[in-house]
This record gives C-alpha cells, structure tokens and sequence, in this order.
C-alpha cells in the first residue's frame, strides 16, 4: 500500500497505541473521583497537560482537552463570540478555512446575527492582507485565520496578521487553527489568543485534540457540565485519550527539522516530475507551501476516475478536503483562489509523511503516468 493521504489522517504511533491500551486497562476511574483511583488517573492526565503546556510554551492552565480540531475550532470561535458580544458582533475569517472554521462562521451569521466577513485570498492562496487590515473596525471582536491550509498547503503569515490585528484593535481576538502547522513547522503560541489542534494529524487518536486559550481571553462553555476543562468543557473526562495527547506530541517534535528537509526533498522531486507530464498544472505554489501537501490538477479528467484508479494500484490520495468529500462542487479553497474551472474541477491532493519512502514516490508516479495514458479525458 502506498498512502499519500496524510493530511486526511495518519496511521497511528505504534507506542502511542500500546501505552493507551494499557491505560484503558489500569486507569479506568473517573478523574473527579476523591479516592485515589480517581486522583491516580487525574494525575497522568494532569502530567499530559502540563508537558503538552511546556511543549507549546505556554501554561497548563491554558490547555483545554477536546474531541480533536472540529471541536476545538467551535468552541473557540463559538466560545468567543458569545462571550464578547456586548463589545460587537463583527467576526473576521478567510475565504479559504476548513469546514469546521467556515461552517462554524456560517452559523454564526444565519442563526446567531453575526457579522461576518470572508477576506480573499489571491491565485496562490496568499491572503489578501490589505483587505484584513480594511476590514477591522472598532466593533471587530475575532479574528480567525488557518496556519497551514490543508488543501493546498499555503502558509499564512501569522506574525504579520497578529500585526494588523493589534495594530488596528487592540480588543480583538486572533484564533488560529494550526492543525496542518502541529510537527511540522514552529508555532509560536505567544502571537495568539486561541490556537486549535488535532492528535490524529500527528500520528494520535482519533477524537483527540486540545484548544489553547491564553489567559486574558475568556469563553462562554460550549458544553455546560461539570468542573473539567476549567469548566469551559464539562463532562467525564476521557483520561486515557487525554494523557495520550503529551506523547503523540513529543514523538511529532522529535526531529521536526530533520523530517521537514527530507519531506522536502520528496516533495520537491514529485514536482519536478509532475511538471514534466502534459495536462498536468501545480496548484500548490512553491513559495509560503508546506513541503507535507502538493495540490495539482489533470486538466481535462475526472479526479475521482484518476482516485479510484491509483487505488486500483493500492495507491491512496485525495480530490480535495477530506471532509467535503461527499459534495459535488468544487473545492471552496481552489474556487476563492479563483483558478479557472477546468483546474479546479480536476484538483487531486497528495499529502506526504517522514514515513513516505522514494519507492513509494516513484511507484505512485509510474501509476499516474500510466493512468493518465489509458483513461479517456472528460468532453
Ligand atoms: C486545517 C484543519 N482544521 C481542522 C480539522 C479538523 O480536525 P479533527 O478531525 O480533529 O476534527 C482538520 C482535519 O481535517 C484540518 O485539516
């Protein structure tokens, strides 16, 4: 099997899978129990947070455990309109979020009257700053902004966003949904007031993730429970999963650089050959692209022919993000960055790992090379 869908999901850490089987089995007790199984088990939670903090650079108090990003994403977003709304209902987001940021600012209009404002991106994927530094008035309480997108991989310039933010209201609230940035390249938690991230992107559990909120920012509960979470997400805590988070983290951080430059190199040599083939076009740009995702288009075939066909071959990619890969349309990223139809329409997504071999690399192009040969173009 060749799997070239790590931005999708990754396999899980086989030490990470082994210490959680073994917590699932002695560590049962609910961390909010006054006896001492409880206390035990809240201990090994409480050690994941405080090393998750460390980590990150920031304190335990400002880790918040969650189901994974989607969660976290709402509850930050969410969290944050709800709280401040007295000092103005104006939210600012990209046109180019994942769906759990985009949906979230969706409903926040339709059903909760917000104001909401969609900043443009350019045909590369950049961020169109000018418009963002425009659009911050003094009734502006959240700005919302990916790190890395996960379809085309483009990176934004958080620093020079945290800028304009403070520059232009020194009120308003930057989240950043790092999910793509997480082991791959720095984040610098101090530039912002909310951060989401997800444990199975980083080789974790799935319906794991954590919300980082600094201390000056507060939240209205999206779950109203009980004392967990700080109270700002009540329910029995899920210990095992939770005490796992601290592990999958530093095994992600070990050698960051080191698998960064090789991914790199696998990435670069896929694009030189990629570029070589007729009908072929680069979606990803070179500049501001994380090295982990190469966008392309098929001019004039079907993508999920060229999917279903790589399958054939035991090779795994994407159309497009995961989560919309139900819907008909084309890709909400590649549509904002205004690509023209026929290169939007034939959008395939390769997502690499330290794991990806060169063999695997070369045995997915002679697949494509193949494919694109056989299968009949679209009319
Ligand atoms: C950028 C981004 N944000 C959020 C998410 C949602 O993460 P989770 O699956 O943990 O809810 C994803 C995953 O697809 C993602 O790529």
């Amino acid at each position: 099997m060749i799997y070239l869908d790590y931005v999708s999901t990754t396999p899980l850490n086989k030490e990470v899978k082994n210490m959680y089987q073994s917590l699932l089995n002695d560590y049962f007790a609910n961390a909010d129990s006054l006896y001492s199984l409880g206390l035990q088990t809240s201990s090994l939670m409480e050690k994941s947070r405080s090393l998750t903090a460390q980590m990150l650079g920031v304190k335990p108090t400002e880790i918040i455990f969650t189901s994974g990003a989607s969660e976290s994403n709402n509850a930050a977003i969410k969290g944050c309109a709800f709280q401040y709304q007295n000092r103005g209902k104006h939210l600012i987001t990209s046109a180019i979020e994942h769906s759990s940021v985009h949906n979230t600012f969706i409903q926040l209009r339709d059903v909760f009257g917000f104001d909401v404002d969609f900043i443009s991106v350019n045909e590369q994927g950049m961020l169109d700053l000018q418009e963002l530094e425009d659009k911050i008035r003094e009734d502006t309480i959240l700005v919302s902004i990916m790190y890395v997108n996960n379809e085309i991989g483009i990176i934004n310039p958080i620093h020079k966003i945290r800028e304009i933010v403070s520059q232009k209201n020194k009120k308003t609230k930057l989240h950043v949904d790092m999910v793509q940035a997480l082991g791959k390249i720095p984040v610098d938690l101090s530039l912002v007031d909310l951060a989401s991230f997800s444990a199975h992107k980083i080789y974790g559990l799935k319906g794991s993730g954590v919300l980082y909120k600094n201390e000056s920012t507060s939240l209205v509960p999206l779950i109203s429970a009980g004392q967990q979470e700080y109270g700002i997400r009540g329910g029995t805590s899920n210990t095992a999963t939770h005490t796992m988070f601290a592990k999958t983290l530093r095994l992600a951080l070990e050698n960051q650089n080191q698998k960064y430059q090789y991914v790199q190199s696998l990435n670069h040599y896929v694009r030189k050959v990629l570029m070589t083939l007729d009908d072929v076009v680069m979606n990803t740009p070179e500049m501001n692209s994380s090295p982990y995702i190469l966008n392309f288009s098929c001019i004039g075939y079907k993508p999920e022919v060229i999917l279903h066909a790589l399958e054939a071959q035991e090779c795994y990619v994407s159309t497009k993000s995961t989560c919309s890969s139900h819907k008909n349309d084309v890709s909400r990223t590649l549509a904002a960055m205004h690509l023209p139809d026929a290169v939007a329409r034939s959008a395939i997504r390769m997502s690499f790992s330290d794991l990806t071999t060169q063999n695997e690399v070369e045995e997915f192009l002679f697949h494509l090379k193949t494919i694109l040969k056989t299968i009949k173009k679209q009319r």
